[in-house]
């Protein structure tokens, strides 16, 4: 069983798919694993800390990834339109373990399919218990979240905590947190630390406790729809004309007073959902901060410039592309332990070799493409929620699996 690490060649992209420590596991697990030359650099991995770890490496894409069954990658493969040709790197036939944005790109889909991959999505990764280690946009989110903060501090002129000093007191920032999933209560969390007075808002009422529980105050718009605004995966819906119009008038009026805006808010399958328009970003005082971590959706917030930090009316607008590559090392780590989570039931320990059972559904949810065909609802064309993480759903497949 060959395994090859490719090191990441996208803008903005600096993190790896394996860490020395999980080389060494996939070692034990029965692999070879050969990464190649610097792909751990932004990650500050050399590659004497890899053959350390016992990998291989190897100069370029193409000497990586020849013959390997298995290749590990964070961003989906770049095409010779886009610079190297790393699809063409990689074997016919093998396995692809990536974030490969499915929906945003569905013809590198095909492109999968026609390479006979067998290619598994990691943003698809069901949110159930079992999967939870596996889980690349929980352990990614998080870090946005914390990032963000930090993100906003440095274009904030101001402190977050209130401070009694002999020259004068100074009054503590006031952080509002639109979307309260992983990131967002990673974001509340961490401005609370920094000393910040910290409110949130979500569609999802459920999340009231945990915002509360992090020391922030809960705002949102009370009503029945907000009832079945999740759905079983834990995701929000998109709620009505009238819910985002009364949502709208509640946050006009609360982000008026506000310092710094964090705003994390996604549907999944769907553009980011626009909760703060240009009249709100022009009511805030000068020298407010926004950080809009919905940028590569198309964003929450009006007059965002993607991987662009932009001032409008004396408002920062911060709209960095990529925010978990921004902590590349401690990304990379979290990243690569979810890959080798996700693959140590794909390898059977006592053969050490490829052992994939077709029928659960962790694989049945991530999967793409095999033997030459795009097996998964969310690219094959039959209209089923996607990256929902309802289990009880057959309709998130097409396509036979067999035993
Ligand atoms: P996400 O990244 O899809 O969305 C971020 C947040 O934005 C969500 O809380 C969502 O409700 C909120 N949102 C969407 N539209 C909004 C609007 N119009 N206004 C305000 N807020 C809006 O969600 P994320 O962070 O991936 O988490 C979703 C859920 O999944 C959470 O309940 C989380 O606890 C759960 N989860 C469960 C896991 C498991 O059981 N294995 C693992 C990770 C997350």
């Amino acid at each position: 069983m060959k395994i090859a690490v490719l090191k990441e060649r996208r803008p903005a992209e600096a993190r790896v798919a394996a860490s020395p420590d999980t080389v060494k596991r996939l070692i034990a697990l029965g692999a070879e694993v050969t990464v190649e030359a610097g792909a751990g650099e932004g990650a500050s991995i050399t590659d004497a800390d890899y053959k350390e770890a016992g990998a291989k490496t190897a100069t370029d894409a193409a000497k990586t990834a020849k013959d390997a069954d298995i290749v590990l990658k964070v961003q989906r493969p770049m095409s010779k339109d886009e610079g190297t040709d790393e699809l063409a790197a990689i074997p016919d036939g093998a396995i692809l373990i990536s974030l490969l944005d499915p929906l945003g790109q569905p013809d590198s889909v095909k492109a999968y399919a026609a390479k006979k991959l067998t290619a598994f999505s990691l943003e698809l990764i069901p949110r159930i218990t079992r999967a939870q280690s596996m889980d690349v946009l929980s352990s990614q989110s998080n870090l946005a979240g914390y990032k963000a903060v930090l993100d906003a501090s440095e274009q904030f002129g101001r402190m977050f905590p209130m401070m009694m000093t002999a020259a004068g007191r100074i009054n503590p920032a006031k952080v509002f947190v639109m979307g309260a999933g992983v990131a967002g209560l990673q974001a509340i969390a961490t401005a609370r630390r920094l000393g910040g007075i910290v409110s949130a808002t979500d569609v999802r009422p459920v999340v009231k406790e945990q915002v509360e529980s992090l020391g922030a105050s809960f705002v949102m718009v009370e009503s029945d729809e907000t009832e079945g605004a999740e759905t079983s995966g834990g995701y929000a819906k998109e709620m009505s004309d009238d819910y985002k119009r009364r949502q709208a008038e509640l946050v006009a009026e609360h982000v008026k007073s506000q310092d710094i805006v964090i705003t994390t808010a996604l549907i999944p399958g769907r553009p980011a959902p626009k909760l703060i328009d240009a009249a709100m970003v022009s009511s805030m005082k000068r020298g407010s901060v926004i950080v809009d971590l919905a940028v590569e959706q198309g964003g929450n917030v009006e007059g965002n410039k993607a991987g662009e930090v932009v001032d409008v009316d004396g408002v920062t607008i911060v709209g960095h592309l990529n925010v978990p590559s921004r902590l590349a090392t401690d990304a990379s780590q979290l990243y690569a332990r979810n890959v080798l989570n996700f693959l140590t039931p794909l390898i059977d320990a006592e053969s050490k070799s490829l052992a994939i059972d077709w029928q659960d559904e962790i694989i049945i949810g991530t999967c793409l493409t095999r033997d030459g065909d795009i097996i998964h609802a969310a690219v094959g064309g039959t209209p089923a929620p996607v990256n929902d993480g309802d289990k009880d759903s057959d309709a998130n497949q097409e396509g036979e699996a067999d035993g």
